[in-house]
């Protein structure tokens, strides 16, 4: 068994943030994540994170404020008010601390950090980095982690909060080098696992991102908040899914149907290539639907060419490669097939501004957490500044609330014994003879959220698809495990994982459901319009061990001082 006063789970942007502030205000604290912290998936992220700096030659009268406004525009008004405002407040000081760390921003002439548009913005708002902004900003924050001597152990699949009278006092981890389950305990865990991607088959996601944070808190009880609105990024690589960033449009792309029309002159005339997400990915699919795809396939096409090859190497380099790899095509000379592709998670684990949840001692940051900043739809550049801001701010909570606490021996005999009943199901697992392969069940769960929980909804669908999910959740009782060994057993991994990947797909599934109206990136056929006198509220969704899929509840959202308006781009 192993101590330390703070557990942070996951080593992504979110993980560091909080680690990094907890350290510099003494307490001891320690990242366990399943990769090393280079490899999250935070540094897939390309086009960059928002800031009202004002630096753009456009975005002179940017202000905080309007950068709030947006965000809750974009989010449909699902948006906690209080929460954006917050996000958009702390952005600026958040950038010029990254700055300072090191993090390699693109540069105007003048030396000032670089923005470029984005979708849903007023103003050319987001700083970047090339298109490898996630990568700099993670570098970064490894670097500080380095310096700061925060311990970090790798090759960790955390499976298990170790929950006693209701307090989080740790988490049990598979030790994948050593190969074998162990108890950490804390005074305080906070969970930064992100996303749950890869419970749809058309992610834009790394493998890692399957929900393990939110599935683990869901099972100890801490309800998930609007696991509905699921994000699809308009612009993945055809084939492969791979993301073709937003900056691409940002920085003057267009997208083009079969007809070589600039289609969005339909759908947003306004905002064109740079409507909100939500808008962007169903005029895509709308017009793929429609048969005006490009040769008549599912694909319409993303065109840089008019930007010129200098423009292209000198902003967007890492598109350009991702493209020729995957996709064979070159940009500069041809233009890229592109279709909607599942990318983020507005709802996650129900926290507050601080990223406390509703379990003392347990925290959440990041895409796993839900601090309901993005409402119904994301605005892009809102994800890589939610990670730091809130991991900032959970980092500091955390040592708050440590300060309160009286008696901080966690129970080491409820920590031994959650152990050894991960130890026990394991044991179960390899002792049976699985009739199911989980690669197949998982493959028929990714793909039944990709047809029944897409861009567009309607109840027979989804009724048909949770009966889907049900069937899969009852299959799940007869995998066993196909190899027994306990050093770096993937299979394993992949196996214990999967039964919370498919309740999590049952709270989107069943949440949706309930929603009989149409807001940011859920899009009901059969209710097409918002409906704020019924639905402007969260959905929030409990684990039930008895009842496969959530018992849903709801809570308010936090107003404030952006009326609600109809949204036109
Ligand atoms: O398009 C992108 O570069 C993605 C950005 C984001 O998800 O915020």
């Amino acid at each position: 068994m192993i101590h330390h006063d703070v557990i942070v789970v996951g080593g992504g942007l979110s993980g560091l943030r909080a680690a990094i502030e907890a350290k510099r205000a003494g307490v001891d604290v320690a990242i366990l994540s399943q990769v090393h912290p280079c490899r999250s998936h935070s540094g897939a992220a390309q086009g960059g994170i928002n800031a009202a700096l004002g630096n753009h030659p456009d975005g002179a009268d940017d202000t905080w404020e309007k950068h709030a406004f947006d965000t809750t525009k974009g989010g449909d008004y699902l948006v906690d008010q209080d929460a954006a405002i917050q996000m958009a407040k702390d952005a600026i000081g958040i950038i010029y601390e990254m700055d300072h760390w090191g993090c390699l921003f693109s540069r105007f002439n003048d030396g000032r950090i670089a923005q470029r548009p984005f979708g849903g913005a007023g103003f050319p708002r987001c700083c970047y980095g090339l298109d490898k902004t996630g990568h700099y900003l993670l570098h970064t924050l490894v670097e500080q982690a380095y310096r700061l001597q925060i311990k970090m152990y790798v090759e960790q699949y955390v499976a298990k909060l170790i929950v006693h009278d209701g307090v989080c006092q740790g988490v049990v981890t598979y030790d994948m080098i050593h190969g074998g389950f162990e108890s950490f305990t804390a005074n305080a865990v906070v969970i930064a696992t992100g996303g749950a991607g890869r419970t749809y088959s058309n992610s834009t996601n790394s493998i890692i991102s399957t929900g393990s944070g939110m599935f683990m808190a869901y099972h100890a009880g801490v309800p998930l908040k609007d696991m509905e609105f699921v994000q699809f990024h308009p612009t993945g690589l055809f084939t492969t899914n791979i993301l073709m960033t937003e900056g691409a449009r940002g920085e003057g792309g267009y997208l083009v149907n079969g007809l070589g029309e600039r289609f969005m002159e339909k759908y947003a005339p306004k905002f064109m290539e740079l409507a909100p997400r939500d808008i962007t990915a169903r005029s895509i699919q709308t017009e793929i639907n429609e048969g005006r795809g490009v040769n008549g396939q599912g694909y319409v096409h993303l065109d840089l060419r008019h930007l010129g090859a200098e423009k292209i190497l000198e902003r967007l380099p890492g598109i350009r490669d991702l493209a020729i790899h995957f996709e064979g095509v070159d940009p500069i000379e041809e233009p890229i097939p592109v279709v909607p592709s599942q990318h983020y998670w507005m709802g996650g684990i129900d926290t507050n501004v601080d990223g406390a949840t509703p379990m003392p001692g347990l925290y959440a940051a990041g895409e796993c957490a839900c601090v309901s900043v993005h409402g119904a739809n994301r605005l892009g550049g809102n994800s890589l500044l939610e990670t730091i801001v809130f991991g900032r701010r959970a980092g500091a909570d955390v040592v708050r609330y440590l300060e309160t606490l009286t008696d901080k021996r966690p129970n080491a005999r409820t920590a031994f014994a959650t152990a050894q009943l991960m130890e026990q199901m394991i044991d179960e697992l390899g002792a049976k003879n699985g009739t199911e392969n989980v690669y197949v069940l998982r493959a028929e769960m990714t793909e039944t959220m990709k047809e029944h929980y897409g861009l567009f909804r309607d109840e027979a669908t989804m009724k048909a698809g949770i009966e889907k999910l049900l069937s899969i959740k009852e299959r799940v009782k007869n995998v066993g495990l196909r190899w027994t060994g306990r050093v770096f057993n993937v299979d394993m991994i992949r196996t214990v994982e999967f039964e919370g990947m498919v309740d999590l797909a049952l709270c989107v599934a069943e949440g949706a459901l309930a929603r009989t109206e149409s807001r940011g990136a859920h899009f009901r056929t059969d209710h097409n319009t918002r409906d704020d006198v019924n639905w402007l509220k969260h959905t929030l969704a409990y684990y039930r061990p008895d009842t496969p899929g959530p018992r849903l509840d709801a809570k308010p959202v936090t107003l404030g001082p952006f009326e609600l308006q109809e949204r036109k781009y």
